[in-house]
């Protein structure tokens, strides 16, 4: 059984893949889509990182190509509905991943509403010019606050639960509204997309991304939103219409915003960097030792899970798309 990893990390996750299998992987670059597209061919099983394209070339250039493991919870690199269809499984990691996501999501609401890594900004480079005292760097509580949630998935529940000892009221839109008993037990209120703008104080994003959900948080959206209200994403940077969000920061449609993931690759438009009321972190909602050990335990229990039948494997099933 062959298996390519198209990245270089965490090796000691995948101790048990490489005992069982011939394992091809880079050492310490990634390997690059040329690359990838030439050894493609004579391999069972691809592990891809979640920013490399598995698309219907590379699909087409593997005839042997059984599994596809990504190293992520999120699946839009690969083209899940083509690979289903010529009959390759698809596999993700979404357990090692709730946790941290929904740590930073909830650190990113309270560094924008209590200004946290401004204020830090200003002690380090504005010292002589800041205004310090009790009127000046106010926040806003997020305590009492509603918090909507778009997308409650896995993520979403998390964040929910962390919202709710922080004292949050809940809302939430998701494409299948929760069974009574879920919604009871979290404590959270489904309402319509609509009204999740206008109702959310703090509105987080945790849905997937797909051609369904790009700009979702359009400027239309953006201006539906409360004028005191703190927009955070920990998705992917394209729900989100970047140049809108940066209009609706400029002419206060919003409060403030955190990303932790950009429309245009690694970095956001260089206006969001120019803005106060915006925090920005470089897709870092799995980065921790911690979770990155275990999405590289899941990813090698993925692929011995679909070889073996031994264990778990977490398969995209075509009702996910
Ligand atoms: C990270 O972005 C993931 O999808 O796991």
């Amino acid at each position: 059984m062959k298996v390519l990893m198209t990245y270089d990390m965490y090796r000691d996750g995948f101790i048990e893949l490489f005992e069982r299998y011939d394992v091809t992987h880079p050492e310490r670059k990634d390997f690059s889509f040329e690359e990838v597209m030439e050894m493609i061919p004579s391999y069972d099983v691809l592990c891809p990182m979640f920013n490399f394209p598995v698309n219907k070339e590379l699909i087409d250039k593997a005839p042997k190509l059984r599994f596809i493991a990504n190293y992520a919870v999120g699946y839009n690199n690969i083209d899940v509905a083509y690979a289903l269809k010529r009959g390759i499984a698809v596999a993700n990691t979404p357990d090692p991943v709730i946790a941290p996501t929904a740590n930073l999501a909830l650190g990113l609401m309270i560094d924008v509403a209590r200004r946290i890594t401004e204020c830090d900004r200003k002690l380090r480079i504005q010292r002589d010019t800041m205004k310090i005292g009790i009127l000046n760097n106010m926040g806003t509580s997020i305590t009492g606050q509603t918090l909507g949630i778009l997308g409650m998935g896995r993520i979403g529940k998390a964040l929910c639960k962390r919202a709710r000892a922080c004292g949050m009221e809940i809302i939430y839109h998701n494409r299948r509204q929760l069974d009574i008993e879920e919604e009871t037990k979290l404590n959270v209120t489904y309402v319509s997309f609509d009204d999740l703008l206008k109702k959310s104080d703090f509105l987080s994003i945790n849905a997937p991304y797909s051609p369904e959900t790009y700009h979702i948080i359009d400027e239309k959206a953006l201006k539906s939103m409360k004028s005191s209200a703190i927009l955070i994403n920990t998705a992917r940077g394209a729900l989100v219409d970047e140049h809108a969000l940066v209009n609706a920061l400029k002419n206060n449609y919003i409060r403030g915003a955190a990303l932790d993931v950009f429309e245009f690759g690694d970095f956001p438009v260089p206006e969001l960097l120019e803005l106060e009321n915006v925090v920005l972190t470089p897709h870092i909602g799995t980065q921790t030792e911690r979770a990155r050990f275990e999405m590289a335990k899941t990813v090698s229990n993925n692929v011995i899970g679909f070889i073996e039948g031994d264990r778990k494997v977490f398969l995209i099933t075509s009702w996910m798309l």
